[in-house]
Order: structure tokens, then C-alpha cells, then sequence
């Protein structure tokens, strides 16, 4: 929610269109509806296009509430949504913070997934920019077609591992669109300082390639060296056009994201969601979670089920954070260990990826998820494998046999691939789990007590990492940016919160969240160097005062 003295300060602002009549009406920036003053109508040139009655904002997003309960199903309700945005984005952006728990799902996971497979039948009036092969040779004056100028963050896909969904080419944008909404909703990034991309390379989707209505490149994905080089344009053209642009990679399939991520990281402001977000709210969990077990962090072992972007993410910030607080480098690594579909990941293991290798220690080897438990012993266990129920009664009973707090996150998305639920933890472990999982589920009921557990969700952190970037104007994303966020985020949890199982604070306090998130992150840019604007007195009044409010101006 945002505050009074926040709305009115831009109620204040006094604003002239640089256009007048139904223009205005056309264009969702400034368009406000039926909430334009009778003295605006007269002004602008709108009187006659407007019904009498003049509504306030909060009257509008009655009506747009009651119309978003009433769609037939959660893709109609994403459609209205899209819809909504595109005439008057003040008024979408004042539902979405308003409603935020009930909102987020449509517009970001999981219904945003089924928006992206249906996207070529729902596509309605295009979003961001679609940079394609076509464009190769001249990305930049592609870019610079981008109205905006002063464009701060950006979120990209090429569109091959969308979700848990899989290649879905050009439809893909609708993440990128999505998680920029979340930007602007939670954390407060100015709607026109981000835009959305979609890098279409092609897509090796057959049902997309033979779908008539199919919106993308309708060729198979180029590959090697000629991918390599349309990235690579791409990005010296977004440095050249946007210079001040936070680039956000997301949803690359996983061979790409962690060779971009490597390749360009020290380059660029850039970071990788799937892989450093998803690792800064799970590091936010495991905070909380040694809150209730009174342990340290760098006292844990963590098993990982799955060893992908995010599992890999995690363990990498654990190692960041847990260096910080005094491990050598070979001793931070030593506390995280990977089963993936072969096993134990072992020093022995002559199949490694590159990003499994820093976490393939020295052991005998283990074939499956319970001898791997029962040979590690650890005192937490993270399912990031999309693999559903494969925390098995035998796997969460043996967790509890070896801690009185067994922390267990099933972090897989959608719920239906979730490793097992939250019932099932509290169940299996006679209610002693500490619990998170990626997807959200309904409040669990153990022995007479109820468990509200917590969903360990990306949009606590990204938002507010983006904007205190944008904020100070930082050139590169560091991990401390992350694991300072993490505390944050987990000294945000009350102990009423911990007391019910959740390990966050509630999605309510997003905004609050992001704006604490941000200032960290800003703090981290400016110890190290790395912000280019001049350093405020106050941090958090100085990342609130960039926050964007959706609120109606007054149009002279
Ligand atoms: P990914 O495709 O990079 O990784 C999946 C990993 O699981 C791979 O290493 C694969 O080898 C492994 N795997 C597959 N079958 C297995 C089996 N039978 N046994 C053990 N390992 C197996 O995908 P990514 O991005 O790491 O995501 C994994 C899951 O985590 C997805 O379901 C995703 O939705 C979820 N996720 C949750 C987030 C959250 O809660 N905030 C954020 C990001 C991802």
C-alpha cells in the first residue's frame, strides 16, 4: 500500500500533455478515464468522450476489481489485466498494489505461463521491443525506435526455457512484460524507465512452428557462434542506446544462462533471476529458518535435489555469504552438496556440467536422493529439480530423524511439480519442519495446529534489487547486493510470522520490502564503488523518493 503524504506528493504535480482530445484518451500514460476533472475535460479538449459522472481512482479500481472477479477463468483475468494496462496504466498499477496477493499469480507465475502458451491466440496490441534475427546488422536503431530515453532496467528472454514450460519462442514476452509489471508494482521502478525484450533467435517448438497464428520468427533457433554473435550485438547495442540500463536475463535455457551470466556479468550491470534472484529470497529463507533453529549459517549443510540454475544460484550465493562471515573459500563450498538425475555430485563424477564442479566433493558415490541424505546428513534439503512428490515420506522422515528442526524448501513451480507439500512436510516430519516452497499452498493442519508456511517468491527481492540500482545509478550487480537483501528480506518476517511457519513477511508489505531492499542494495553500490550518482545523507528517504506512486496528475 502507499502512503497518504506519497500520494499526494505526486497528486501535486502539475502536468501538460503534450496533446489534447481522444489522443489523450489513447494513450495509457496519461489517460485517466472517467477520472478526468470537468475543468480537465474542458481544457484538454475531452468534454463529449466522457460519460457526466467523475470518478475517483478508487472508484475505478472498484469497478476494475469487480470486472477481474468476474472473468470466466484466470487466463480472461490475465487478458483483462493486459487490456487494463494498455488504456490507463496509472489505474492498472494502483490494482496491482492494491491487490497484490490476489493479482500477482495472473500476472506473474503461475498464470502468466499459460498466458505465454496461448500468447499467439491472445495477442492483442504489442508490448516492449521484439529484436529478431531480421534486425541483425542494426539492433541500434532498432533500440533507438524505444520512445523512452532514460530506459533503467530491462528484462530480456530469448524465450527457450520459459518457466517449466520449455522453449516457447516469441511468446515468451509475456515474462519479461510481467516481471517488469512487478518492478513498478512492488518496488516502485518507474514504468517508463523499463522495458521489455524479446531476443527472437527462432524457436525448435514444432506445435508453435505449425501454428498458424504463431507470432515469432518461424524458423528453427540459429545456434553457436551465430547465437553468440546476435547476443553480443545485441548487448553493445543496449549499452550504447541505454547506457544506464540494468540488463536482466531471464528465462535463458540453462546451457546459455550460465555462460551469459559468466561471460558478461563483469562486463555489464547485469544479473541473471533464475539464477541470483531466486538464490537472494532462498538465502532469505535460510535466514528465517536459523532464526527458529538458532543456528548459523555457516554452520549448515544443504543438500540440493536438482543441481540447475536455481540450485546452482543458491549455492553460489550461500558460499558469497557464508565467505563473508569468515569461511575460506574451499570450506564455504564444502557446505553444499547436489543430487541430480545421476546422483550424488561427486568428485568421482566424470559427467559435470561446469557450474556442478565447484560443489563435487570428495565422497563415495550415492545413486539416489536417501542414500545421498543418509551419507551427508543434512541440516537442510533444497528441491529445485522439478521433479513432483519426490520428497517421499521415507525422504522427510529421515530429515527429522537427523534434526529436530528439519528445514525443507520444495522450491519447483508450478505446485502441481512441487518435490512435495506442505502438508506432507508437516505431516511426515509430526509437525517439525521448517518449510518453504516456490509455489503457494493452502494453510496445513497438523495434530490441531495450523502451519501458514511461506513462498519463498522471486518478487520479494528483484524489484527492489532493480531499484536500488537504478536508483544510484550502479554499473554492476555484485552477490553482497543479493545476501545484504537476504537479511533484510528475513529481518522483515515478525515472529508472529515465524511462529505460524512463514518465513517471509506478508506480500503486503512488498512495497516496504523493496524499498529497505533497494537501500541495501544502493548501500552495497556505494561501499564498493560502484554507484555513479552522488551519495545520499539518507538512504531509504533517497530510494522512497524515487519510487514511482500511482497516482492521477492534475493536467493543466
Ligand atoms: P533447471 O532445468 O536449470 O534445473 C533442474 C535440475 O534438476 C537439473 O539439474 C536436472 O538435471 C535436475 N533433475 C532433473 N531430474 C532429476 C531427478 N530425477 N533427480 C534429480 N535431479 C533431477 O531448472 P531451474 O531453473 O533450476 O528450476 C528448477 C525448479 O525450481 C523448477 O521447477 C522451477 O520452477 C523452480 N524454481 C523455483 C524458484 C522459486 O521458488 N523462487 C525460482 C526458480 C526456479
Amino acid at each position: 500500500m502507499i502512503g497518504h503524504t506519497e500520494r499526494k506528493a505526486a497528486h501535486d504535480e502539475l502536468i501538460r500533455p503534450n496533446r489534447r482530445g481522444i489522443d489523450i484518451l489513447h494513450d495509457p500514460d496519461i489517460n485517466k478515464g472517467t477520472a478526468f476533472t470537468y475543468e480537465e475535460r474542458e481544457r484538454l479538449g475531452l468534454e463529449g468522450f466522457l460519460p457526466d459522472h467523475v470518478t475517483t481512482i478508487e472508484e475505478q479500481s472498484q469497478r476494475a476489481m469487480e470486472n477481474f472477479h468476474k472473468a470466466a477463468d484466470d487466463l480472461a483475468r490475465y487478458v483483462f489485466l493486459t487490456g487494463l494496462q494498455d488504456r490507463n496504466q496509472t489505474l492498472f498499477y494502483r490494482v496491482v498494489i492494491d491487490n497484490i496477493r490476489e493479482i500477482m499469480p495472473i500476472i506473474y507465475t503461475p498464470v502468466v505461463g499459460l498466458a505465454c502458451q496461448n500468447y499467439a491466440h491472445i495477442f492483442r496490441r504489442p508490448r516492449g521491443l521484439y529484436v529478431t534475427t531480421r534486425h541483425r546488422g542494426r539492433m541500434r536503431e532498432v533500440l533507438r525506435n524505444w520512445p523512452e530515453k532514460d530506459v533503467r532496467v530491462i528484462v530480456v528472454t530469448d524465450g527457450e526455457r520459459i518457466l517449466g514450460l520449455g522453449d516457447l519462442g516469441a511468446n515468451g514476452m509475456g515474462i519479461p512484460i510481467g516481471k517488469l509489471s512487478l518492478y513498478t508494482g512492488c518496488a516502485g521502478v518507474p514504468p517508463e524507465q523499463t522495458l521489455p525484450i524479446l531476443l527472437d533467435v527462432g524457436t525448435n517448438n514444432e506445435s508453435l512452428l505449425k501454428d498458424p497464428l504463431y507470432i515469432g520468427v518461424r524458423k528453427k533457433r540459429i545456434t553457436g557462434a551465430d547465437y553468440d554473435e546476435m547476443v553480443d550485438e545485441f548487448i553493445q547495442a543496449v549499452q550504447e542506446v541505454f547506457p544506464k540500463a540494468l540488463l536482466q536475463f531471464e528465462d535463458f535455457a540453462n546451457h546459455t544462462a550460465f555462460r551469459l551470466l559468466a561471460k558478461y556479468r563483469d562486463e555489464i550491470c547485469t544479473f541473471n533471476d533464475d539464477i541470483q534472484g531466486t538464490a537472494g529470497v532462498t538465502l532469505a529463507g535460510f535466514y528465517s529458518a536459523m532464526r527458529l533453529t538458532k543456528a548459523k549459517l555457516k554452520d549448515q549443510t544443504i543438500l540440493f535435489f536438482g543441481a540447475g540454475e536455481a540450485a546452482a544460484g543458491i549455492a553460489q550465493l550461500v558460499m558469497s555469504a557464508t565467505q563473508a562471515e569468515g569461511l575460506s573459500r574451499k570450506a564455504a563450498a564444502e557446505r553444499c552438496w547436489f543430487v541430480d538425475s545421476k546422483g550424488l555430485v561427486e568428485s568421482g563424477r566424470k559427467d559435470l556440467a561446469e557450474h556442478k564442479k565447484p560443489f563435487a566433493h570428495k565422497h563415495a558415490p550415492a545413486k539416489d536422493l536417501l542414500s545421498a541424505l543418509k551419507a551427508i546428513k543434512p541440516t537442510i534439503l533444497v528441491g529445485a529439480s522439478g521433479q513432483p512428490r519426490t520428497f517421499t515420506q521415507e525422504v522427510v522422515g529421515e530429515m527429522s530423524r537427523l534434526n529436530a528442526r528439519p528445514v525443507i524448501f520444495a522450491l519447483s513451480n508450478p505446485t502441481s511439480k512441487a518435490e512435495c507439500t506442505a502438508q506432507e512436510a508437516y505431516t511426515w516430519s509430526k509437525g517439525k519442519a521448517v518449510f518453504a516452497s516456490g509455489s503457494p499452498f493452502p494453510p496445513a493442519v497438523y495434530e490441531g495446529q495450523t502451519f501458514v508456511s511461506g513462498q519463498s517468491n522471486n518478487a520479494y527481492v528483484f524489484p527492489g534489487v532493480g531499484l536500488g540500482i537504478a536508483a544510484c545509478g550502479a554499473t554492476a550487480v555484485t552477490d553482497e547486493m543479493f545476501f545484504e537483501s537476504a537479511r533484510v528480506l528475513a529481518d522483515m518476517a515478525t515472529e508472529k510470522d515465524l511462529a505460524q511457519g512463514c518465513l517471509f513477511p506478508p506480500l503486503t508489505r512488498i512495497r516496504e520490502a523493496s524499498a529497505l531492499i533497494a537501500a541495501a542494495t544502493a548501500e552495497v553500490a556505494y561501499k564498493r564503488g560502484l554507484a555513479t550518482e552522488p551519495r545520499p545523507k539518507d538512504m531509504l528517504a533517497f530510494v522512497k523518493s524515487k519510487q514511482y506512486q500511482p497516482v492521477y496528475k492534475r493536467y493543466i
